[in-house]
């Protein structure tokens, strides 16, 4: 016996995708988030957006071509941005993710970049064609581009859905004792964002994103899916956080996070950023929720086999 409310409710139409654009540096654990995020139907991939952080900018640029072109998506474009910080150059992360940034993934190279819009031009673009409040953007990066966009564009602002980032600790960090890496990389940048009262923010920070690991068994599950799998696992093989074997995929959370909201806890907060040249450069603390019309949010825990399973079900298929 079929309840006519059950009929009704499956009348109700999905919720239409998200629009969102990706900023990244790819790096091992950004290819993984690029590539759940293109096989998720909760989302509609507008663009990539591309910074110099784990390896160069023009690297960093040519691996999200490759990547896309890779994973069946030529027509979502990539759009370059900024090749140092703010205030002061980044170094690159290549001791964790090789020369190459993809580990030991090799595809092949994609269609070139036409130099041309930046990315915050490319931001500014999306968000002042949109409704408000219905962007969202995932930071996987240093946070230089989207503190451009800030200053440059405050009449956009409200047209952000959600600014989810992969950033911060609140413990020891991965770059320094105190750090984490893309905080640390542009500390004045993470400052202006994780500031900035108009954007409803979300910051996944490294004491939740350190315990997405995949086991070895799920590493061979993921090799064994797919061609694509296969591509992203010899990437992992060869990714090393902090040399102790550690293969944590801080960025894939962010994804996970935008195409399932629960399967991370987090609560209102406020963060200070050290912005100074002493050893604590790039240190977040954090303190209680401040009076904003977007307050921002902390990650506080995360459902870890949700996530993993979430995860090879949707890369390691495709
Ligand atoms: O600390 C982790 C962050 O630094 C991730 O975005 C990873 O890609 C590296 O850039
Ligand atoms: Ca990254």
């Amino acid at each position: 016996m079929v309840n006519p409310g059950d009929i009704e409710r499956r009348r109700e139409p999905l919720a239409p995708p998200i629009p969102l654009v990706i900023d990244c540096d790819p790096g091992i654990d950004d290819a993984v988030a690029i590539a759940l995020a293109v096989a998720s139907p909760e989302v509609d991939l507008l663009g990539l957006t591309t910074v110099a952080g784990n390896v160069s900018l023009a690297r960093s640029t040519s691996n999200a071509r490759a990547l896309l072109d890779s994973f069946g998506r030529p027509d979502v474009p990539v759009v370059p941005g900024a090749e140092r910080g703010l205030v002061r150059a980044k170094a690159p992360h290549a001791d964790v993710h090789g020369p190459t940034g993809l580990g030991n993934g090799r595809l092949p190279m994609g269609e070139p970049v036409a130099a041309g819009e930046h990315a915050v031009q490319f931001l500014a673009r999306v968000l002042a064609a949109a409704p408000p409040r219905s962007v969202t953007i995932a930071a996987i990066a240093p946070l230089t581009n989207l503190a451009l966009l800030v200053a440059l564009h405050p009449e956009l602002l409200d047209r952000i859905r959600h600014l989810v980032v992969m950033g911060t600790s609140s413990g020891p960090g991965n770059m320094t004792p105190h750090a984490e890496y893309n905080t640390w990389a542009d500390p004045e940048a993470a400052q202006r964002v994780l500031g900035e009262p108009a954007i409803p923010v979300c910051v996944v920070e490294l004491q939740t994103t350190r315990h997405t690991t995949l086991t070895p068994r799920q590493l061979d599950e993921l090799r064994g899916g797919s061609a694509r799998g296969a591509l992203l696992a010899s990437m992992i093989d060869g990714y090393v956080d902090q040399g102790r074997g550690a293969r944590p995929l801080h960025d894939v959370l962010v994804t996970a996070a935008i195409v399932a909201p629960d399967v991370i806890q987090t609560r209102p907060a406020s963060v200070e950023i050290d912005t100074s040249t002493s050893e604590q450069r790039g240190r977040s603390t954090f303190g209680p929720e401040r009076d904003a019309p977007a307050p921002l949010r902390v990650s506080t825990d995360l459902d870890l086999e949700r996530f993993r399973r979430l995860t090879l079900d949707r890369v390691a298929a495709a």
